[in-house]
């Protein structure tokens, strides 16, 4: 392997989701060069779903009370331990970005799963590129994501759009151990050809 190709999957196998991140977030031009890498997912018959709300700082804390109320309005609870460590926690995160990717309904070409499946690499190479530039990273359901209320909000309505979370983005606040990882190779079967 060259040097090269030695750093990249040294990066790619170092990374961890971390939950708990603070300032300074990505700039603008950082999370512009972030968000460029989501549109090299692989993408059949270019339908392009991926979709992103940029949420700073600054509007953290109203998407959390929109999130928490709609939670509860769906009828699902939220504990008041639960709502004071939401808050602790995203009290601190810098950038928070909605993930949703526009559903090319009835689509006889690229059925949905392959979409879902586009938007997930696109994600994928998110977290990837923020590592890559000292942030870390945090994939999130919840904070309303399954509520109707929320999604709305952001601009992701569910006739059009599927909302699939929240990514928080940030330095990290502490540093993590590297993750115990499992052999690829207990996932891996070698086909022997035989059918
Ligand atoms: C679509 C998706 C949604 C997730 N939602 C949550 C969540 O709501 N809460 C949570 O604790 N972890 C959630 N996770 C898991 C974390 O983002 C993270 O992947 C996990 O802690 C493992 O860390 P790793 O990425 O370093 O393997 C979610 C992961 C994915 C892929």
């Amino acid at each position: 392997m060259t040097e090269a190709e030695v750093t990249a999957i040294d990066f790619l196998t170092s990374r961890r989701s971390q939950k708990l991140v603070q300032a300074p977030g990505p700039s603008d031009d950082q999370l512009r060069r972030i968000l460029q890498t989501a549109m090299c997912a692989p993408d059949h018959a270019a339908l392009r779903v991926w979709r992103f709300a940029v949420i700073q700082q600054e509007h953290i804390g109203t998407l959390t009370d929109l999130a928490i109320d709609a939670t509860r309005r769906s009828g699902r609870e939220i504990t008041v331990e639960k709502e004071q460590n939401m808050r602790k926690w995203l009290a601190d995160v810098p950038l928070l970005l909605g993930l949703a990717y526009k559903v090319s309904h009835d689509n006889g070409k690229v059925p949905e799963i392959e979409q879902t499946l586009s938007m997930g690499a696109a994600v994928m190479n998110i977290q990837n590129a923020a590592h890559m530039m000292g942030f870390a990273s945090y994939w999130s359901t919840g904070l309303g994501t399954y509520t109707d209320d929320v999604p709305q909000a952001l601009g992701f309505d569910s006739l059009d759009y599927r909302f699939v979370g929240f990514l928080a983005i940030g330095s990290p606040k502490v540093t993590l151990p590297a993750a115990q990882r499992p052999d690829p190779m207990t996932m891996t079967r070698i086909w022997d050809g035989k059918i």
